[in-house]
């Protein structure tokens, strides 16, 4: 990922708060803008000191530790060693408008899991689908509608402190597409798809930065994002997808250049396609 686009659109996400505006010439730290004045603005949820979200900076107590795991909570970047300024960590990608966390609860990066499931879509014979303009089979994907924004994305979320990515990957699938909070699927059946699904060894899609609306100069998303796939189709065909947890609606979508997706999913989704050599 080269620069970030989705980052700087106004205003905020559930809120009001415009950003400054940022031309794209002045994204970069490395050009000089002594009248940058950003906005500062950290959602009163991020405020009211939930579990997931750090304290401010004022708090006394507060010493986190930059570009280290700090306890249970991965504040290592992906892009690299970040830059502490004021004491506070500062966006590897630019400006963004906005100081603050927003509606991110780490200062800093704010480390996700993304789970891309995807098998061959095929016609009713069992045969799989070939495009005509490319004469590549065509991929679908699990995907789901977020009820923050109404925009499809992939079923990923946030790994806990202390969890493993390739853990949450699986929990978030669960939790999103199967509406396991809500549903026993770790049990029976269900359980030996979902087991035979994650079991097989995943294929790495993008490990970084993630060009998501709620990023500030202060706070980011990344992402790990990893394929499973199903070549027969025969594992998921009978798993009842179901929207559960921030997923309003779940689907098997066509992948294809067409896929507009949540922050930088469909660039995400167009590494599969290319590494599994499907249409896009
Ligand atoms: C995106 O936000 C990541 O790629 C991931 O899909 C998602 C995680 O945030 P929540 O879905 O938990 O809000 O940047």
């Amino acid at each position: 990922m080269k620069g970030h686009v989705k980052s700087l659109t106004s205003p905020y996400p559930g809120s009001q708060v415009e950003r400054w505006p940022v031309p794209p010439g002045k994204v970069s730290w490395s050009v000089d803008w002594p009248e940058y004045q950003p906005v500062e603005y950290t959602a009163p949820p991020v405020l009211s000191r939930p579990l997931w979200a750090d304290p401010p900076h004022s708090e006394e107590s507060f010493h986190p530790k930059y570009n280290a795991l700090d306890g249970p909570v991965q504040r290592t970047s992906f892009e690299g060693v970040y830059l502490v300024e004021n004491g506070k960590p500062r966006n590897p990608k630019g400006r963004t408008g906005v100081t603050g966390r927003g509606l991110l609860g780490r200062w800093g990066p704010n480390h996700a899991a993304d789970p891309i499931i995807t098998r061959w879509k095929r016609n009713t014979a069992g045969e799989k689908k070939i495009d005509p303009r490319s004469g590549k089979a065509v991929l679908q994907f699990v995907a789901i509608q977020r009820k923050d924004c109404g925009q499809w994305a992939i079923p990923g979320g946030m790994v806990d402190p202390g969890e493993l990515f390739t853990a949450a990957l699986r929990r978030e699938f669960c939790e999103e597409a199967l509406n396991s909070l809500e549903k026993r699927v770790e049990e029976g059946d269900t359980q030996e798809r979902i087991q035979s699904l994650f079991s097989q060894e995943h294929v790495p899609i993008y490990n970084g930065y993630v060009d998501d609306p709620r990023n500030t100069d202060n706070s980011w998303m990344e992402t790990q994002a990893a394929n499973f796939h199903d070549d027969t189709g025969h594992i998921l065909d009978q798993l009842a997808l179901e929207a559960g947890d921030d997923a309003g609606k779940v689907h098997w979508v066509d992948i294809n250049q067409n896929c507009s997706l949540y922050a930088s999913h469909s660039h995400f989704i167009q590494i599969v396609a290319e590494k599994r050599g499907a249409h896009w």
